[in-house]
């Protein structure tokens, strides 16, 4: 008996699979119901009890060696008729992992900015109604400034349009809820224009609000320069000029000069070097009054400023229609971009 383990321990060592069938075939002669290893065992049971020991001990390393061959032999596999190896043990390629979009890292960076200010985050509708768009933002009908936003109206219902700012964010919370008021409110925005390089019938803002006592145009000052030192770096030249909005009194615009370096800078900038990037002032308080806000007690600032502009200044991204068309080599460049 222990002739024949030793002749099958030498033909165990010389195989060699070169498919995944002869392994199975291997296996099925070794190890099988009727194979050979059985077979030993049954010849096990009539063999002299002094050998027992030594013959037993032969047999368990015919079968781990058995094994071990399977187990060796089943990570080498055929993979075409060629006979080409892999091996199967390699570990897998890494999987394709999502990036943020661009739009949802830039509005991640502001909101964190201003929740570390102290301010809380607010969500409204996206199909609002005229008095929360325009009237109660000191926009009664026939107001010439709702003009400056081309509106998209509900055809069933006139009362109801997409609304064309984040504003209309304020006026909700500030009905609910009484000062002090620290909320800033991301969001889609919708307006009738041509679709262009430069402008989209869709984009998206993030309004800001805070209303108290006490509050006036240097605190806004300062929460707008320190905003635009967390964004962009403190070394950013910024400037407020003089504007209009029918909400608030006086108006500024904020305008952040970023400078000539690209082709990109140059586009979006007009050729200036500045960009605007949002519109501010204090809280009209006609405002105030509509949403039952003492005006003579309290005061507050808003602001509103555009993502898009933002992230093509940061991303050097100079068509407005790419963060829309879902281009996968134009979102793959955000793989790697962190999400703070
Ligand atoms: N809602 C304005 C717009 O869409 C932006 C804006 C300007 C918001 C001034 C404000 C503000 O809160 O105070 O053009």
């Amino acid at each position: 008996m222990q002739e024949l383990i030793k002749k099958y321990k030498t033909e165990v060592l010389s195989f060699k699979a070169n498919s995944e069938k002869e392994t199975e075939s291997f296996r099925i002669k070794y190890l099988g119901k009727n194979g050979i290893l059985n077979k030993l065992f049954n010849d096990f049971k009539n063999i002299e009890p002094s050998e027992k020991k030594e013959i037993g001990l032969l047999i368990n390393e015919l079968k781990n060696l058995i094994v071990s061959k399977i187990n060796t032999s089943q990570s080498i596999k055929t993979t075409n008729s060629n006979n080409v190896f892999f091996d199967y043990t390699l570990p897998e390629k890494p999987k394709e992992i999502g990036a943020l979009h661009p739009l949802s890292i830039v509005e991640n960076k502001i909101i964190n900015i201003f929740k570390l200010i102290g301010f809380n985050l607010e969500t409204g509708p996206e199909i609002e109604d005229d008095w929360h768009n325009f009237s109660a933002l000191n926009m009664p009908e026939d107001h010439p400034a709702r003009d400056m936003q081309d509106t998209f109206f509900i055809q069933k219902n006139p009362d109801l349009l997409l609304r064309t700012h984040t504003s209309s964010v304020q006026i909700r919370f500030m009905e609910t809820n009484s000062p002090p008021i620290r909320i800033i409110s991301p969001g889609r925005v919708f307006r009738n224009e041509d679709v262009s390089a430069r402008s989209h019938c869709l984009f998206h803002q993030i309004e800001g609000l805070a209303i108290d006592e006490n509050i006036n145009f240097s605190d806004l000052k300062l929460i707008i320069q320190e905003f635009v030192n967390r964004l962009f770096g403190e070394n950013k030249k910024i400037r407020f000029r003089p504007s209009f909005f029918p909400f608030t009194e006086p108006s500024a615009e904020v305008d952040i000069y970023w400078g000539l370096k690209t082709e990109t800078d140059k586009k979006i900038t007009k050729g200036t070097g500045w960009l605007e990037i949002m519109g501010c002032g204090m809280v009209d308080p006609n405002v105030l009054e509509n949403v039952k806000i003492d005006s003579t007690k309290y005061s507050g600032f808003a602001f509103g400023m555009g993502i898009e502009r933002i992230a093509m200044l940061l991303y050097q991204i100079d068509d407005i229609r790419l963060f829309y068309e879902n281009d996968i080599r134009f979102l793959k460049q955000f793989q790697s971009s962190h999400i703070m």
